[in-house]
């Protein structure tokens, strides 16, 4: 069947209509013509008649198998003007819009926090991304995303995978590039014994690991795995959260500090371990709060290790159960907010209660981001502008900031 594609879902694959329904095939971009046997609504190796002026060669020769990334096939401009599209679309669901300012992409090789998966096999061991929408693993040496310093440790991972994976089960690694090398975290791993810690240790030692916690429990810390943020140097807890490239962490910073810059008591909400709140105590005193204690007790510890902050408070509370009540939300001038992809709900509605009047909203989902800042626009709030910032290269992901302020009572509404 010869179809034209129309649009791209919210994986990544092109969608063609036809009078049958509509017709998805993988790597293709919209105004192509392809064609191919059609099953169960799907072209899965698309011929391609005529190529889009968007269709480039995939950088990355794992591209074909790999399922890491979905639009290598796509240029930079594309990738770009479809990610706003999306954003635009969730905003105009809820009836929204607002302009869409500067895009940061990441570079290539730069994605400093990746998961892995391992796997033995007859010849030894796999440790890659799966392949698309399956079990799969795709070995990736020369993937094109990732930082040198995590491509370097693919062969000590692989001899990880032998020493300490299950015959038949899979293992994971968190992997993030830190200061003093890179830290792994294992999941899934055999229960070590004592000759398979003493392996394990030795590995990190010959590979320069920063450190090796295996299902949870630290096998080896050679040097600090330290992040800096700000003047602070921080060790988050194994496999914590961390924004993806260097790059990203910076232009969400600075679109922050764009909102937020002014303001000398900041609340910063779903706070890490403090990749916004601890640049952000240079200026201003900040209270942050974070779900997870041990990124909390990180937190502080980097807060306490260096002089010339203004005040940083810090506790672990539950946001989506207890949000911040307006009677503790009333003594901020500003607020940021950085949830998981479940968005802020009950605390963007304590906000609004509050009547804070700045808010910056950094996001990795369009679709709980709309749903919020609909809340938000209800009860006062203009959401004054978002940029966008592409720290998953070549991936449907999409992560933005945000600036909302309240507006003056009595003024017209945004939306
Ligand atoms: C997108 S991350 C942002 C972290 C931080 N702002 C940063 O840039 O590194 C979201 C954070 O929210 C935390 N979190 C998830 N659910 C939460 C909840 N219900 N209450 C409080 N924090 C939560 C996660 O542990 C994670 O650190």
């Amino acid at each position: 069947m010869k179809v034209t594609i129309t649009r791209l879902g919210h994986l990544g694959d092109g969608i063609a209509e036809t009078p049958e329904g509509p017709v998805f095939a993988p790597r293709t971009l919209p105004g192509e013509v392809i064609e191919g046997e059609v099953l169960a609504g799907r072209i899965d190796a698309p011929a391609i008649v005529t190529p889009s002026p968007d269709r480039v060669r995939p950088p990355c020769p794992h591209y074909r198998t790999c399922g890491g990334c979905a639009l290598q096939h796509a240029s930079d401009g594309f990738v770009a003007r479809w990610k706003a599209e999306v954003v635009r679309t969730a905003l105009a669901a809820q009836g929204l819009q607002a302009p869409i300012g500067a895009e940061h992409l990441s570079p290539p090789a730069s994605r400093r926090r990746a998961v892995l998966a391992g796997r033995r096999t007859k010849a030894g061991a796999m440790v890659g991304f799966h392949a698309r929408a399956s079990e799969t693993l795709v070995d990736a040496p020369d993937c094109r995303v990732l930082r040198p310093e995590l491509l370097a440790v693919l062969p000590a991972l692989r001899a990880a995978t032998v020493l300490g994976a299950s015959r038949k089960g899979e293992i994971s690694f968190a992997l993030s590039a830190t200061d003093g090398g890179v830290d792994v975290a294992v999941s899934g791993g055999r229960e070590p014994d004592a000759p398979l810690r003493q392996s394990l240790a030795a590995l990190a030692e010959t590979h320069g690991f920063a450190r090796l916690v295996w299902n949870g429990e630290p096998l080896a810390l050679r040097r600090p795995p330290s992040q800096h943020f700000g003047l602070a140097r921080v060790e988050p807890p194994p496999g914590a959260f961390l924004q993806a490239t260097r790059e990203g962490e910076a232009a969400l910073l600075a679109a922050v500090k764009a909102t937020v810059g002014g303001a000398s008591r900041l609340a910063d909400l779903f706070a890490g371990c403090g990749t916004f709140a601890l640049p952000l105590a240079s200026q201003a005193e900040v209270h942050a709060v974070e779900g997870d204690p041990a990124m909390v007790a990180a937190l502080l510890a980097g807060a306490r290790g260096v002089s010339g902050l203004k005040n940083v408070s810090a506790e672990a509370r539950d946001l989506f159960r207890r949000p911040l009540l307006p009677e503790e939300l009333g003594r901020f001038d500003a607020v940021v907010l950085d949830p998981p992809r479940a968005g802020a709900e009950a605390q963007v509605v304590e906000i609004g209660r509050a009547a804070v009047p700045l808010l910056a909203y950094v996001s990795c989902n369009p679709v709980s981001f709309a749903r919020d800042a609909r809340a938000l626009v209800a009860v006062g709030y203009q959401l004054d502008w978002i940029e966008l910032v592409d720290q998953f290269r070549w991936s449907t992901h999409i992560e933005l900031a945000a600036r909302f302020s309240l507006r003056p009572r009595g003024a017209a509404s945004g939306r």
